[in-house]
């Protein structure tokens, strides 16, 4: 467990949808060098906020060589207003990398039986850590499906391209030239089939894509970056304590509780009780 915190210094933050923001920050290298795709970072308030706790984003690019570290967000309350009034030059108090993120190894020995291209699925700002996954695979030559959902204007589409994937787009508010409808409308009006899945988004989302992977190719084959409320980030705090389903070395599920933040924010389909509640 470790929360070293770090000044970052903003280098870039551009409003790209409506009350959608872009941030790119200056971190020293070896923070940069240190980040996996599905791990997210903490971007601690500013003194005299009135804020206490730190607020998690996930990662959507780390460039060890530049130095610098990027984040996809939304303004939904008080901390995330804040954040998007931070010009050029400002210091934020941040620790990073944090958490646990996708586990791509295991695409190595899928890859070796099926040349399906893994698909990766991003809700709203769930793209953002999508765009890292996708830019890794890219640079290890995986060839990738990316299936992004907006409830209205899309972004990071450029992104997605330069990353060289394969893209479907979908919007729940009719554009021009965009699949209208959610993404498990687009993945089935598409017949997608894959080896593996990688998600990111909403909850009710998550969950939806976990069906229709279980239907494909089972929700094992599924990992997905659960966005809950946290709070001290590092696992201290127990306030993103979670029940998850574990299978022990009979194969026999068992329930148990388990920390968002040090355990996650990824895990598999089949181990996420879709329906314990959480929202
Ligand atoms: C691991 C992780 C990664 C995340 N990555 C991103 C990201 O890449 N981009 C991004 O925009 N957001 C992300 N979030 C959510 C983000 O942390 C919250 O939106 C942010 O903390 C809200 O702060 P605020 O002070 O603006 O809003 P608050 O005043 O704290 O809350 C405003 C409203 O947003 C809701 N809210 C707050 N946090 C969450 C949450 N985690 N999930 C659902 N609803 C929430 C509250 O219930 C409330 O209705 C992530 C969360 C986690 C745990
Ligand atoms: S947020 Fe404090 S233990 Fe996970």
């Amino acid at each position: 467990m470790t929360n070293k915190i770090v000044m970052a210094e903003v280098r870039m933050n551009r409003e790209i949808a409506p009350g959608v923001y872009h941030l790119q920050m200056l971190v020293e290298k070896e923070t940069a060098a240190a980040a996996r795709p599905g791990q997210f970072l903490n971007v601690y308030p500013e003194a005299g906020s009135r804020l206490i706790l730190p607020r998690p984003f996930g990662i959507c690019s780390a460039d060890p060589d530049a130095g610098t570290l990027e984040i996809v967000y939304e303004v939904v309350g008080r901390g995330t207003e804040i954040l998007s009034a931070a010009g050029e030059g400002t210091l934020l108090k941040i620790a990073a990398p944090l958490g646990r993120g996708f586990d791509t190894e295991s695409l190595k020995s899928l890859r070796t039986n099926d040349a399906r291209p893994p698909v990766l699925i991003g809700g709203g700002v769930g793209c953002g850590p999508m765009l890292f996954l996708a830019r890794t695979l890219q640079r290890e030559q995986v060839p990738v499906t990316a299936v992004l959902g907006f409830r209205d204007r899309p972004f990071l589409i450029r992104e997605f391209r330069e990353a060289g994937c394969t893209l479907l787009t979908a919007s729940e508010t009719e554009q021009e030239g965009i699949f209208s409808g959610n993404v498990i409308d687009c993945m089935t009006a598409a017949g997608l089939s894959a080896p593996a899945y990688f998600a990111c988004g909403p909850r009710g989302m998550l969950a939806a894509v976990d069906a229709y992977v279980s239907a494909d190719c089972g929700d094992e084959f599924l990992q997905v970056s659960l966005e809950e409320r946290m709070g001290c980030g590092y696992g201290v705090c127990v306030g993103c304590s979670t029940r998850i389903r574990e299978y022990g070395e009979n194969g026999q599920p068992q329930t148990v509780r388990r920390k968002i933040c040090t355990d996650g924010p990824v895990f598999r389909g089949n181990e996420v009780i879709w329906d314990d509640g959480t929202r």
